[in-house]
């Protein structure tokens, strides 16, 4: 692993101890800890129900584990931790809420998804903005956290309360209105793109357009005759990023157990022999958003180094006082995790101070 790619696994797991110690990670408390949370990245996925957030997301991890699907599937906030692990290791999942069971198959991950969400929500049409935490162990991805959400609504169908509408926009903007949050916006290209809520939203809350990837999905799905060059080439909403064109599994790809591998080669073919897309074929697809995810990711992690250094600093000084006020050496579960959370800001320090100075 590069000096790079070492410092952002190990914020990565600095955030994912702060989350285990449940106090500290994710809440609203005022500490160095969220503070800590809070400088780092994270990529969320926006739009509207069924524009392909979930499916976008698969393909960013190359793995299948994602309820996906026509209606709302995706009903819990799904906070996804990815680690790189060295090469030849097992590639593994695991949940916050079931922190001793491994899970090697990703069948199961997406079984566990769904009865997770279901035992919040009721095997209903109910949300909930209690996030699931996921982490995969993997040397296949890159360091970085995912969100998946659900996808904003204009009406409540039955069986769902009336303020449903609102209380998705509102959940899904606790995530995108912090800084820190990368949007991947999502929109179909089977719909104009004016009509898009994942535009709409990410205009509110990015103006500028400096942390939004716009994502074309369904691009198989055009009326024959037409294209998406317009807004592929930037001329119909103009993003500071260059858009991204996917195609992604279709319902009868999903229904048929179609592997994640066999749509990615799909989907290289698709933009390589595509008359519309053929000029911009090495631009396109899961793959190359993937890669310009991670590029961008690391730039920002990059010029963020000094704050999330000094952060890291207080994080120490914050720890060493709470572990004195524990009385150390501290058996129990939480002063184990300040210790691991600990030696972890200091290996960052350390790592840091050799390499990067
Ligand atoms: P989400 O609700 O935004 O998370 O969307 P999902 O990922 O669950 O996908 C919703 C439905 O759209 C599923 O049936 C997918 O198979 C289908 N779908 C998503 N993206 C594409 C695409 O690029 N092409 C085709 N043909 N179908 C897609
Ligand atoms: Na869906
Ligand atoms: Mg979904």
């Amino acid at each position: 692993m590069t000096t790079m790619e070492s410092l952002i696994g190990l914020v990565n797991r600095i955030q994912r101890a702060c989350t285990v110690l449940g106090d500290y990670g994710g809440g609203t408390g005022d500490n160095a800890f969220n503070s800590l949370w809070e400088a780092l990245p994270t990529v969320a996925v926006v739009g509207g129900q069924s524009s392909g957030k979930s499916s976008v997301l698969e393909s960013i991890v190359g793995r299948d584990f994602l309820p996906r699907g026509s209606g709302i599937v995706t009903r819990r906030p799904l906070v996804l931790q990815l680690h790189k692990t060295e090469e030849g290791t097992e590639e593994y999942a695991e949940f916050l809420h079931l922190p001793k069971r491994k899970f090697i198959d990703f069948a199961l991950v997406r079984k566990e998804i769904q009865d997770e969400t279901d035992r919040i929500t009721g095997k209903s049409k109910q949300i909930s903005p209690v996030p699931i935490h996921l982490s995969i162990f993997s040397p296949n991805v890159v360091n970085l956290t995912l969100i998946d959400l659900p996808g904003l609504t204009k009406v409540a169908v039955e069986g769902q309360p009336e303020t449903i509408v609102e209380d998705i926009e509102s959940m899904v903007r606790t995530y995108v209105d912090k800084p820190n949050c990368i949007i991947l916006a999502i929109s179909p290209a089977n719909q104009d793109i004016a009509t898009s809520d994942a535009i709409k939203l990410a205009k509110e809350v990015d103006p500028t357009g400096e942390r939004t990837f716009g994502v074309l999905t369904k691009l198989d799905l055009m009326d024959k005759g037409t294209n998406a060059l317009e807004v592929l080439e930037g001329r119909s909403y103009r993003l500071q990023h260059p858009w991204v064109g996917i195609v992604n599994r279709s319902q009868a790809d999903i229904n048929r157990n179609a592997d994640m591998m066999l749509a990615r080669r799909k989907e290289r073919e698709y933009f390589d022999t595509s008359p519309d897309y053929g000029h911009l074929a090495s631009k396109m697809g899961s793959e190359y958003l993937a890669k310009l995810l991670s590029k961008h990711l690391e730039s920002v992690i990059r010029s963020r180094i000094p704050s999330i250094l000094s952060l890291i600093n207080k994080s120490i000084e914050e720890l060493e006082r709470e572990l004195d006020r524990m009385g150390r050496p501290v058996a129990v579960d939480a002063g184990a995790q300040l210790y691991t959370i600990l030696e972890m800001c200091r290996a960052f320090d350390k790592i840091f101070k050799e390499h990067l100075d």
